[in-house]
């Protein structure tokens, strides 16, 4: 057994019981996103436990008065059970999977959490069923070789999207999720509205809001759509709606397109949320600070320039981001992104880029 303390909560974790110390900055992150929310007596459920990090932290930091947390480890439930004692919280822990909770429980949560191994695909529904209007739905990917295209067919299999492979991978994957969780909550009568996206090492993360109706619903399932990039140069095109073909030929240099999605193609975020986080991230340490203002800072526009692709189909060397980014910001809306260190997200066309990267280029050599 070994004892750390994370934000406010002190846990004891014992043998075979998952914690990830590297995950902090996110838990941080989560904590500072519902922070933000203002929550009041709010009622949680952590799915999946482990050390009941999060359920803890949520209660001591982020105004949630009632957790129910579950874990279908035994090892990890008890372990729970005793961090939840220690830390002084009320929690209900129960030794169950969430699938099983939610075919006997009839209550319905202000905040559900899920944070699996892997994907979570297969808890989606069950989470669904313990929700109502005005949940926060928070959901953790690590599958992302699956939604990064990396293994083949197994993105179809089990988001029913076609996965991009390639460099604007990070990003679609974040979408991919987003539109598998629109056509979940679809069924039932719910839309979704995102209101932070992240793809950070090896996880992607979906905070978003769920709004029940049938409008909302089928509106939700109309923001998804696909997305076509060239398989020569850096060009991109998307389109809403589902089934609608997006462009055969590229427009920059006439190779074929290719196809991807459906994928959600609406916003990634809400600003007025990430603006609250950001008064709230001030107390926390300064790595997830500045996480969170790069996320504030970051455009909400689909897709993003890779100027390393750019600088490679132009067989030029590397050029420094910032004299890109200063050269495009004269007449154009541009940003760095999470989703690429060398990349950045603008409103200017690729045309306009490699005008931007072969001006930097020039100017980095004078
Ligand atoms: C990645 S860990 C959770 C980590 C934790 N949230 C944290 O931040 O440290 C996943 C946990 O979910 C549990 N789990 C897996 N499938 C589950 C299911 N269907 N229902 C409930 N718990 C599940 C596992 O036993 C494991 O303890
Ligand atoms: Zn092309």
């Amino acid at each position: 057994m070994r004892t750390v303390r994370e934000g406010s909560a002190t846990l004891k974790i014992d043998d075979g019981v998952f914690y990830n110390p590297k995950m902090s900055k996110l838990r941080d992150v989560s904590v500072i996103f519902l922070r933000a929310m203002g929550l009041k007596r709010a009622k949680l459920l952590d799915a999946t436990a482990a050390t009941g990090i999060r359920g803890i932290r949520y209660c001591l930091e982020s105004g949630i008065a009632d957790t129910t947390m579950l874990d279908i480890n035994p090892k990890a439930y008890r372990n729970a059970r005793s961090n939840a004692r220690l830390n002084k919280i009320k929690a209900h822990v129960i030794g169950e999977s969430l699938q099983e909770f939610a075919g006997s429980s009839h209550d319905a949560f202000d905040v559900i959490d899920i944070d699996p191994f892997g994907s979570p695909a297969p808890m989606v529904h069950d989470a669904l069923k313990l929700s109502k209007d005005g949940t926060l739905m928070m959901i953790t990917a690590t599958d992302t070789a699956t939604l990064c295209g990396a293994e083949g067919p197994a993105c179809l299999r089990i988001y029913g999207s076609m996965p991009m492979h390639n460099e604007l991978c990070h990003e679609s994957s974040v979408r991919i999720l987003l539109s598998f969780v629109a056509r979940e909550a679809a069924q039932f009568n719910f839309g979704i509205e995102p209101l932070l996206s992240i793809a950070d090492m090896h996880y992607v993360r979906v905070f978003f809001r769920l709004r029940r109706g049938a409008a909302q619903a089928t509106e939700s399932v109309k923001a998804s759509g696909f997305a076509a990039c060239c398989s020569r140069c850096h060009a991109f095109a998307f389109k809403k709606g589902i089934a609608q073909s997006v462009l055969e030929k590229c427009v920059n240099c006439g190779a074929e397109m290719r196809a991807y999605g459906p994928m959600w193609l609406g916003n990634l975020k809400d600003q007025g949320t990430v603006v609250g986080m950001l008064k709230e991230s001030r107390a926390y340490p300064e790595t997830s600070a500045d996480f969170v203002r790069g996320l504030s800072d970051e455009l909400d526009i689909q897709f993003f320039y890779s100027v390393s692709k750019i600088t490679s189909y132009l067989k030029t060397g590397s050029v420094p981001m910032q004299q890109v980014i200063d050269a495009l910001g004269k007449r154009h809306r541009v940003s760095r992104t999470q989703f690429d260190n060398y990349s950045l997200k603008t409103d200017a066309s690729l045309r306009e880029v490699i005008k931007a990267v072969k001006s930097a280029r020039r100017a980095s050599r004078e």
